[in-house]
């Protein structure tokens, strides 16, 4: 049975805390209920809200929204020194990290911390401290929206890149997502893992920490540089970061470089070289910056924030201003990272 409710509020449900409301709104646990509501729901468009943490509610939303929020975990074994490990859509992303940790698996804990739900992180490939995704990803569950079949989506079939998957492109808009299934190693059954401590900021906080290199010490690493630098939602509303950074061609990027010495960079292969658009806004004067309830935090320019009361729009606004200045300083075109959803 699934239950539908009207004029629903959202405003607990995206971590920009953003006061908007739902139409139709029906919550399911299930995958009998996913098909439920989805036939109730036939030739209508609808909304799939995860854990609302990558996403602008920019107007209400007038179409149905399904809250996929099912639940469970289970450990499969593969081979002498690897766990399959299939979690449903609607665990915590964090609180998943942790149980990983926690009994020893490895290939996730650099992304603690991160909000947001299982489900939703193979849309954006979600990815911090020099790990994404799709290095741990071994398949996912999805449904057909059309149809209410599942199917089974791979490594390859997802078409994972940088803030990017198959979810954001061809097969935008036509599945859900209900369970991820990740390849781990188990630390229980081999000791040669390598942890991924390059990323120059885990370095120096792994300094900083006492005893033995570990999953914990390393997921707490990451836990202490994250609460140093971005806003907690619980606080201040906020999608972590709110723009991508932008990848520009090697000639694009020596004659910036040449203006700018002091601007950091990534090489992402012989052609191309990613900037850091938390950068650009900082060096643009933007950090900190507030309109309103609407701003920019003042840790990491990357994030816009929500102080309070702002609506959508209002962030969308900051974003434009932001988007407009780095085009006419740099000629540089900075694109959202977090889902505008406009109805
Ligand atoms: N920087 C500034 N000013 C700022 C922010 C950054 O000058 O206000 C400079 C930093 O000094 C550094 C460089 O930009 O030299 C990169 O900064 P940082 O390491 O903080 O990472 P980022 O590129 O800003 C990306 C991800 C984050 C992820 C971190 C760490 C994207 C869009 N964002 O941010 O992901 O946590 O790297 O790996 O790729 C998210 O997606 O929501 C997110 C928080």
């Amino acid at each position: 049975m699934i239950e539908v409710k009207h004029q629903y509020s959202l405003k607990d449900h995206n971590t920009f805390g953003i006061s908007a409301t739902a139409e139709t709104y029906c919550r399911i646990t299930t995958i009998q209920q996913l098909q439920e509501a989805l036939s109730y729901f036939k030739n209508e468009a609808v909304f799939l809200l995860g854990g609302g943490s990558n996403m602008l509610l920019i107007n209400n939303v007038e179409r149905p929204v399904i809250h996929l929020d099912l639940k469970g975990k289970e450990i499969i074994p593969h081979n002498n020194d690897e766990v399959l490990l299939k979690v449903a859509a609607g665990e915590n992303w964090h609180e998943l990290v942790m149980f990983c940790v926690k009994n020893n698996l490895a290939g996730i804990e650099n992304l603690a911390f991160i909000p947001g739900n299982t489900g939703t992180a193979p849309i954006q490939n979600i990815g911090a401290y020099g790990v994404e995704l799709k290095d741990s990803f071994y398949s996912c569950e999805v449904v057909e929206l059309a149809t209410g079949n599942s199917y089974t989506f791979n490594l390859a079939q997802c078409k994972f890149g940088y803030r990017d998957s198959i979810f954001k492109n061809e097969a935008l808009g036509k599945y859900a997502i209900t369970a991820v299934t990740l390849k781990l190693k188990d630390l229980k059954a081999n000791s040669s893992y390598v942890y991924k401590t390059d990323y120059g900021a885990i370095q120096s906080e792994l300094e900083q920490l006492p005893g033995e290199l570990s999953l914990n010490k390393v997921a707490q690493a990451v836990i202490n540089i994250r609460t140093n630098k971005l806003p907690d939602p619980k606080i201040i509303g906020n999608s972590g970061s709110f723009f991508k950074n932008p990848i520009v061609s090697r000639t694009t990027y020596n004659k910036l470089k040449l203006e700018h010495p002091a601007m950091p960079h990534y090489d992402v292969d012989d052609q191309n070289v990613k900037i850091p658009a938390g950068w650009l806004i900082e060096n643009s004067g933007f950090k900190g910056k507030r309109y309103g309830d609407a701003g920019v935090h003042d840790k990491q320019a990357l994030v816009l924030v929500n102080h309070g009361t702002a609506t959508g729009k209002e962030i969308l606004a900051v974003a434009q201003i932001i988007q407009k200045e780095i085009k006419k300083r740099y000629n540089v075109t900075i694109e959202t990272e977090v889902n505008l959803i406009e109805n």
